[in-house]
């Protein structure tokens, strides 16, 4: 027996020393601080999505028009042919993973059975007033693994209550409860500050319906013009700021208030609350399907992709469906095209095989902060880290070497890891020695379409000129764009 006990003890010391030699290996050095604000779990989760669908229904899609009055029946509302699979479906094959259906828009007339009016589905001939189109979309979405978001207009033309501050409150946030608890999760609740201009008067309790959504549902971002989590970027074309925060002052900040749309596009480098801006654009001209309208271009799409996508923001893209219920094989096609396009562009990184070099690195070579992690498939927490000691701004450079033969290219990609806050403020392009592009911010994701076209060469350096702190950099990219043909400037 004690034999036994010590050749245990010899076990135990051994074990002891191997884990203690092991600990020592490891040690690797700690990442920086992070520079405040930060996104929310859920802010980073959304962030990643970099599309969301929109789909705008309702009595506007039978009587052609945008804005509803509020007096229409709702006898007209007879979608026979409605299918919410086939909406999903078109999402999940543009690679979108949220979907936002107008429950309610300004006309008042709502697409659930809800118990506060009789303006709604129950009074149309859709499946007899049995119909729920809210519960059709949740239920494709589940099936189909994706997520489901919810626009309920404040503006309601229909019920007599509007105009009447406590009674429609009321009423309001009656429906929001009603959507926020009758369909599980709801990931993106999106508010707007219209208004009737015969009813000017009327308040909108912003405060209170906030706060219900929070109470109600735990992974929900809030979008208004004043965020709290997701910020309108101020215009409905799809283009954010070539500056682009994703912080902002929440002060500064007031719903349906036409003299703040350029800080909402830009956002401030000084900003204290992290809420980044969603750029709200349709596939056709309208909100709402119109018999007489077809889908934008791919390239007006993909210009629209630069602009949003490319300068740190989400594209919420409105794709109507129309009135048998559908999203038409128009629109079904051109999404298609989008997806397959941005595919071709960005599923091959030319600078993947490349070797990377910086100009110092956090912790040195063992450190894990090295430049190779700009070319890995983790764009938030692996990164590049340069030192954090006396170097001065425009001192931090990166730069993607080819071989002998080169590269030609002419979409460049930069990812900031945001993780630990939005960081870079002025950034410079070189290749072989020559400045290529240059821009501001980075944020999650910065795309440089080539003004001047495709380039060929071999060095690529991405100078950062200005940062907050030390600029920690998650991706880079080296992309052809076959779809990009910029137009020759000058005698040639
Ligand atoms: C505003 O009120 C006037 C007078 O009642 C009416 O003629 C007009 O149509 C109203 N405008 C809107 C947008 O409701
Ligand atoms: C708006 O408010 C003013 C002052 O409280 C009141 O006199 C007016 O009747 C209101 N207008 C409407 C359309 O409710
Ligand atoms: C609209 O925004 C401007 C600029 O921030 C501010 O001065 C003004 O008070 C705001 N108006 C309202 C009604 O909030
Ligand atoms: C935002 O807030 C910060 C901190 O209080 C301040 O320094 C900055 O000037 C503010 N931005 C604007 C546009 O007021
Ligand atoms: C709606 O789109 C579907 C699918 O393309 C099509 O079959 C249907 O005819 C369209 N309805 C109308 C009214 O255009």
């Amino acid at each position: 027996m004690p034999k036994m006990r010590c050749s245990l003890c010899i076990t135990t010391l051994f074990l002891l020393y191997f884990e203690l030699a092991v600990t020592r290996l490891e040690q690797v050095p700690p990442p920086p601080l992070p520079i405040l604000p930060l996104p929310s779990f859920s802010q980073l989760k959304w962030q990643q999505r970099e599309l969301i669908m929109f789909l705008h229904f309702g009595v506007n899609t039978f009587t052609d028009s945008e804005w509803g009055t509020g007096h229409e029946s709702p006898a007209i509302f007879n979608p026979v042919g409605l299918d919410a699979n086939q909406w999903v479906n078109t999402a999940v094959d543009a690679g979108i993973s949220l979907v936002i259906l107008t429950a309610k828009h300004h006309d008042g007339f709502c697409l659930w059975p809800s118990k506060y009016t009789d303006h709604s589905v129950i009074r149309s001939p859709w499946k007899n007033g049995n119909g729920d189109v809210v519960q059709e979309l949740v239920d494709a979405a589940k099936a189909r693994g994706i997520d489901v978001g919810l626009y309920l207009s404040p503006w309601d033309r229909h019920d007599p209550r509007y105009g009447h501050d406590l009674p429609y409150n009321e009423y309001y946030l009656a429906q929001l409860q009603e959507l926020l608890k009758r369909y599980g999760g709801v990931r993106e609740i999106w508010f707007d500050g219209a208004k009737g201009s015969n009813e000017t008067n009327m308040t909108y309790y912003f405060t209170d319906w906030f706060s219900m959504v929070r109470e109600l549902q735990s992974s929900i971002n809030i979008f208004s013009d004043a965020g709290p989590d997701v910020r309108w970027v101020g215009d409905e074309k799809g283009s954010a700021g070539s500056t682009c925060w994703s912080t902002v002052n929440r002060t500064s900040l007031s719903i349906g208030n036409a003299s703040i749309v350029d800080y909402l596009n830009t956002g401030d480098p000084k900003g204290t609350d992290w809420v980044p801006p969603e750029c709200d654009v349709s596939i056709r001209q309208g909100w709402f399907w119109h018999k007489s309208e077809s889908p934008k271009k791919l390239s007006q799409l993909l210009q629209i992709y630069y602009a949003s996508v490319g300068r740190n923001c989400l594209l919420l893209l409105n794709v109507p469906p129309n009135s048998t219920g559908l999203i038409s094989e128009k629109d079904v096609h051109r999404l298609r095209e989008f997806r397959k396009a941005i595919d071709t562009i960005f599923s091959t990184n030319l600078a993947k095989e490349c070797l990377v070099k910086a100009s110092s690195q956090r912790g040195g070579k063992e450190g894990g902060f090295g430049p190779e992690n700009v070319l890995d498939d983790d764009h938030l927490w692996t990164y590049w880290a340069p030192r954090e000691d006396n170097h001065g701004e425009g001192d931090h450079w990166i730069e993607v070497r080819a071989g002998d033969e080169g590269l030609r290219f002419n979409v460049i990609r930069i990812q900031e890891a945001i993780g630990l806050g939005q960081r870079i403020k002025k950034h410079d392009i070189y290749l072989d020695g020559k400045m290529v592009a240059r821009g501001t911010t980075v944020g999650y994701k910065r795309l440089h379409r080539l003004e001047g076209g495709v380039v060929h060469g071999r060095d690529v350096r991405i100078r950062i000129r200005e940062s907050k702190g030390v600029p920690l950099i998650s991706s880079i990219g080296l992309h052809f764009d076959p779809f990009w043909h910029p137009k020759r400037q000058g005698p040639k």
